[in-house]
């Protein structure tokens, strides 16, 4: 699927250390950097002794039943009790878009949004555009203000940095132009399709 290629392909050219940035140490309790790196979460019990196991937001208040397979997956990948960081789901004899089939299932018209940022993400030999890596950070800015102390107040990956001018800001410089596209595939889905697509998930879907 769209998101394990480009999560595949961003840990092959970009396996981050967040160690590198002392300076946020709030956002490294956030974000369990590893998971850019698929080689070192199929390395199950491999750890530096600096690895978090601590889980977060739903993957909390949630029992592990009740959750999705995917929040199962990321579960385990966390607390390294297994899980898979790679899906090898396909999506064969997809409805037409505006047909009463594709209407019940869900997961219809997001094969076609799908199929609309795959067209801008992958370029012609196969790899990652600039649109791919702006459109992956933008995921982590648009969630990397989230913290434990204020979860109740809402804010992290709720579309805010598209949706107000938090773009604008000198953090988010060089995501303008994303925003703009994330603009262009709100008006679309949201809008003028009519699908009611939200501009979080629009973000999320990227991840
Ligand atoms: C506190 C942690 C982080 C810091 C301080 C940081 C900082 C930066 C900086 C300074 C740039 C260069 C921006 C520019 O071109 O002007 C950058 C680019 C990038 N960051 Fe981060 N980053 C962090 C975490 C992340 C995370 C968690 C992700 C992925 C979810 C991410 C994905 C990217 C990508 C894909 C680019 C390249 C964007 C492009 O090529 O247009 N970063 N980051
Ligand atoms: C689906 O319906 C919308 C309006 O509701 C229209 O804009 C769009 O072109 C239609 N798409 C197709 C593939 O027929
Ligand atoms: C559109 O989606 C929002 C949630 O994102 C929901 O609250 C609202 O009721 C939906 N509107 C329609 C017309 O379905």
């Amino acid at each position: 699927m769209l998101s394990s290629t480009l999560i595949v392909a961003l840990g092959a050219i970009m396996p981050v250390s967040v160690d590198a940035f002392t300076g946020f140490s709030r956002m490294k309790q956030l974000v369990k950097i590893d998971v850019l790196n698929p080689a070192d979460l199929n390395n199950v019990g491999s750890t530096d002794g600096d690895d978090s196991f601590e889980l977060l937001g739903d993957l909390v208040t949630l029992s592990f039943s009740d959750l999705t397979p995917v929040g199962r997956d990321i579960t385990d990948l966390l607390m390294r009790t297994g899980g898979s960081p790679e899906s090898d789901v396909a999506y064969i004899n997809v409805p037409a878009l505006n047909s009463t089939a594709c209407a019940e299932d869900t997961c219809c018209v997001w094969k076609y949004i799908a199929d609309e940022m795959t067209d801008l993400f992958r370029g012609e030999s196969g790899r990652c555009t600039k649109w791919a890596r702006m459109a992956v950070r933008l995921g982590f800015h648009d969630a990397g203000a989230w913290s434990k102390a204020t979860a109740s107040e809402g804010g992290g990956a709720d579309g805010s940095i598209c949706l107000t001018d938090e773009y604008t800001l000198p953090e988010n410089g060089g995501l303008e132009d994303m925003c703009l596209q994330m603009t262009t595939w709100y008006d679309e889905w949201h809008n003028q399709k009519g699908f009611n697509i939200s501009m979080a998930d629009l973000i999320r879907y990227v991840q």
